[in-house]
């Protein structure tokens, strides 16, 4: 009952609920006393009353005095929120993990929940953020990287959760299967070991901010959305929130119940579900028939919202130009896709110069010194096929994985790097040579 009546937020109606259940049970049971004992004693019917009302009094007290749940989680103000940051902590390499729980989402995706293998405290992070980690798959040259959003915002944080889609080939190319969630879906089990660099990441939710946030998402891009209502939900539940999402049919639904949940305990949390071919047994498990589109957020959300878009490429194109459209500013709109990343306003990347056709690169480390050939879109496809194997993830400027230092010369980037890079570094997965000569750590 306390669990129940800590739910209830206005202290008001938790009162007269206490007051009324308190009172109810005492009367009840004074009754059957009364029943069972002496039936033609007025005094017993007079003590029967006093103690209904005593209990009903007692019962709203309870009730107006019981904080319980709900508002131990009252928003803090924006000062006092701490929004945790990996980069502070120590750990800043790679770490191993166990794979403590794994735990099938939906048809196509499944969670993994980590934790340290070292017994050590993990950093928090911002909703939004991800894991970049490296696997040993049998047969491959090297260690396969690859990046990961956080698909939970557990308090207190002990427990890392990526939840994976298991990538199949395209149906048009004869190609293998997506190397590393297929590996982490047949091979990694509970007790498995993984290791991971430390949360990373810029598409994130200011969970301080007071204005509308309308979280969107279809497919596997649900992974980040669901981190930011949870720790919205837990540092701010005042904020009004729209989650939007879109999945094909009741199979390929992950976190269905998840999000339900949370919604019943946030009353600001607001939840619109929409399959586009939804089967007769999923009668009664979402809202509406079709995609998650313009018209859609229109009509539920409110435009003066900051919109987080995380899904397909031709989803999130589509959502972002209806926004426009709508006349939501750039700098409202905040975009992650699996392929690429960024915060708007979109970045006007300008086309690069033309190359010195003679430019040469040098790989320092591996002692080779190659001429620059134009047809590559990057320095890491021009290395990839020289046979040599830098590291790299996402391909996309996105985690940093892909980061050199450069010894000498400048490279142009193709498109804006979305990862933090340091200083005397690039990302060679989205840049060219600038000038004759670029000089590689390598
Ligand atoms: C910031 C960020 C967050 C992410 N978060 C998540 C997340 O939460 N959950 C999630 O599931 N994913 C997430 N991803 C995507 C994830 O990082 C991987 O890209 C994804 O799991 C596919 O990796 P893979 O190794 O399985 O597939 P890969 O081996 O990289 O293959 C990808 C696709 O290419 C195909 N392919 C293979 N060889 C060729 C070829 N020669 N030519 C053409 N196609 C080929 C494969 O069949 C497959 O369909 C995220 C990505 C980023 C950048
Ligand atoms: S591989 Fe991710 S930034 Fe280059």
């Amino acid at each position: 009952m306390l669990e129940s009546l800590g739910r209830i937020q206005n202290p008001l109606v938790r009162g007269l609920t206490a007051a009324a259940t308190v009172g109810s049970i005492v009367t009840f049971a004074s009754a059957i006393a009364i029943g069972v004992t002496n039936p033609k004693d007025k005094a017993a019917y007079q003590w029967g009353v006093y103690a209904a009302l005593l209990a009903t009094g007692g019962g709203a007290a309870l009730g107006l005095a019981y904080k319980g749940k709900v508002e131990q989680r009252s928003p803090q103000s924006a000062s006092t929120l701490s929004i945790p940051n990996a980069a502070t902590q120590d750990w800043k390499d790679w770490r191993n993990f166990v794979v403590v729980r794994k735990v099938k989402e939906s048809e196509e995706i499944t969670s993994f929940y980590l934790k340290p293998e070292d017994g050590n405290e993990i950093p928090g992070f911002q909703p939004g953020q991800f894991l970049t980690i490296k696997l040993e798959i049998p047969g491959q040259a090297k260690p396969v990287l690859r990046t990961y959003s956080l698909s939970d915002y557990p308090e207190p944080c002990d427990t890392y959760r990526l939840s994976i889609k298991r990538e199949p080939a395209p149906r048009d190319l004869d190609v293998p299967p997506g190397l590393s969630s297929n590996f982490m879906h047949d091979r990694v089990q509970e007790g498995s070991v993984i290791s991971a660099k430390p949360p990373s990441g810029k598409f994130v939710l200011d969970v301080r901010k007071s204005s509308p946030a309308v979280l969107v998402s279809n497919g596997v891009g649900i992974t980040p959305t669901i981190a930011m209502a949870k720790a919205c939900s837990r540092l701010n539940p005042n904020r009004p929130i729209w989650f939007l999402h879109g999945a094909r049919d009741g199979r390929y639904h992950a976190f269905r119940d998840e999000v339900l949940h949370l919604a019943e305990q946030n009353p600001n949390l607001q939840v619109h579900f929409a399959y586009s071919r939804p089967r007769p047994e999923d009668e009664g498990q979402f809202h509406s028939t079709g995609y998650v589109d313009t018209a859609l957020i229109q009509s539920l959300a409110s435009q003066d919202a900051e919109f987080f878009l995380c899904g397909s490429p031709p989803f999130m194109n589509a959502i972002r130009k209806g926004l426009q459209e709508w006349g939501v500013p750039d700098v409202r709109v905040y975009f992650e896709s699996f392929m690429k990343a960024r915060t708007a306003p979109a970045v006007s990347v300008s086309p690069a110069p033309a190359l010195d056709e003679r430019a040469e690169i040098v790989f320092a480390k591996s002692d080779r010194t190659l001429p620059w050939e134009s047809e590559h879109d990057s320095i890491l496809e021009f290395a990839e096929a020289n046979d040599l194997n830098p590291d790299y993830s996402c391909r996309a400027g996105i985690c940093g994985t892909c980061m050199c230092r450069i010894l000498e010369g400048e490279v142009e980037y193709q498109e804006e790097p979305t990862a933090a890079i340091a200083e005397g570094s690039v990302l060679i997965c989205i840049s060219k040579p600038k000038t004759s000569r670029v000089v590689l750590e390598l």
